[in-house]
């Protein structure tokens, strides 16, 4: 099955956040964080000086189910004609929540539901501008968000949350912090191979895909170290990431991302972090299901003839990783002995349960998950 392809109208280049001056509504609300608020606030009010505009600035990473729910409140009473999402994946996530919630008022958050029609464009419009390079958010129908209640990390999707536009300006990456470029740069490869690997994906999204990891094997390095002042370098990353967002949106992640989830909901450990981590795990256990996707990925890196492309592409990866600063093991991530056993139950429900291992393209069974993690905390490599 492949889902059909939605794109938004896609605004790039330098100084394309510009283009906010040209759109027309009066009544604007803009979702992002403090951080993001102070370095854009300025120009953002320059662009909308004639209207009427208000802003939600209380978005945190991994944001809470209640601060969305309070988002979607403060969108209910202002009525706005346009949201706008600035920020990372949290503030996008957020701008996403509150366009649902906005649009059907008579819904809870939960009941956010992949196969139901809301009309949510009727309300108003949403334009999403990623200010990291890497989640991917700015395009996909799927939001994640923290319960309050249990602390886990839960995936909610509408294809109506794709926005009509997006704007991805490289100069709003250009100061990102190098921990920041790393983790969500290791999100968006993560994104882009787990896509690439999978069965629900098409022609379409496998040259998103291929492109996206050829970019950033090669300036993902780039961008955290000598070039990270260099806007070209900046730019193809952040496109690179942009184009496995609208990729993974249509074709489905896989392991390395509910594993992930679980070990970032538990440990609190950058999203990018650990399905970074977890990548080269994701993609041995996935030997037998994704052998020849593998082959494809690594023909487009100009490697050919390779005995065993698992070990290969799994080995590129562990060295990306080691040039970047990161952990080849959840061990490695500062997690001891004790956390991990009084935590690992946790993890294994958490992990079974995500929809992301139900559609990964190898089923794994519970005892599997289990073996995963073990493998995975101690840095061996997957051999079953
Ligand atoms: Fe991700």
């Amino acid at each position: 099955m492949s889902l059909p392809i939605r794109i938004p109208i896609i605004y790039s280049g330098v100084g394309s956040l510009e283009q906010l001056r040209y759109f027309t509504e009066k009544r604007i609300l803009i979702v992002t964080d403090k951080t993001i608020r102070q370095m854009v606030g300025d120009k953002l009010s320059d662009y909308f000086k004639d209207k009427e505009v208000k802003i939600y600035d209380e978005v945190e990473p991994d944001p809470k189910d209640t601060i969305m729910i309070k988002g979607g409140d403060f969108a209910r009473e202002f009525k706005p004609e346009l949201i706008i999402g600035i920020g990372g994946g949290s503030a996008m996530d957020t701008a996403k929540a509150m366009y649902f919630l906005y649009g059907q008022p008579s819904l809870k958050l939960y009941d956010m539901n992949v196969g139901i029609p809301y009309n949510l464009s009727e309300k108003s419009k949403l334009v999403l501008i990623p200010t990291t390079s890497g989640t991917g958010s700015e395009h996909t129908p799927g939001l994640v968000t923290t319960n309050t209640e249990t602390g886990q990390k839960i995936s909610l999707a509408s294809f109506e949350i794709v926005p009509q536009a997006v704007i991805l300006d490289p100069t709003l990456v250009l100061s990102m912090p190098k921990k920041l470029t790393i983790s969500t740069g290791l999100d968006a490869l993560t994104q882009a191979i787990e896509s690439a690997s999978g069965k629900m994906g098409s022609d379409f999204t496998q040259a998103l895909n291929l492109y996206a990891i050829k970019i950033l094997f090669e300036y993902l390095p780039k961008a955290a170290g000598e070039g990270a002042g260099d806007i070209n370098v900046r730019a193809k990353v952040h496109y690179a990431a942009s184009m496995a967002g609208i990729a993974f949106g249509h074709s489905g992640l896989g392991i390395a991302h509910s594993f992930g989830h679980a070990l970032g909901g538990a440990f609190h450990v950058p999203h990018g972090i650990t399905v970074g981590v977890m990548l080269p795990y994701a993609i041995e256990f996935n030997k037998p299901e994704c052998e020849e996707k593998y082959v494809e990925i690594l023909e487009c890196l100009k490697i050919t003839g390779i005995k065993d492309p698992t070990a290969k592409l799994s080995s590129m990866v562990k060295d990306l990783l080691k040039k970047l600063d990161t952990p080849l093991s959840i061990k490695g991530l500062g997690i001891s002995q004790k956390d991990w056993e009084q935590n690992f139950e946790k993890l294994v429900n958490w992990t079974k349960g995500d929809i992301l291992t139900l559609i990964n393209p190898r089923m794994a069974s519970e005892e599997q998950v289990r073996k995963i993690f073990q493998y995975a905390y101690e840095g061996k490599t997957i051999d079953f």
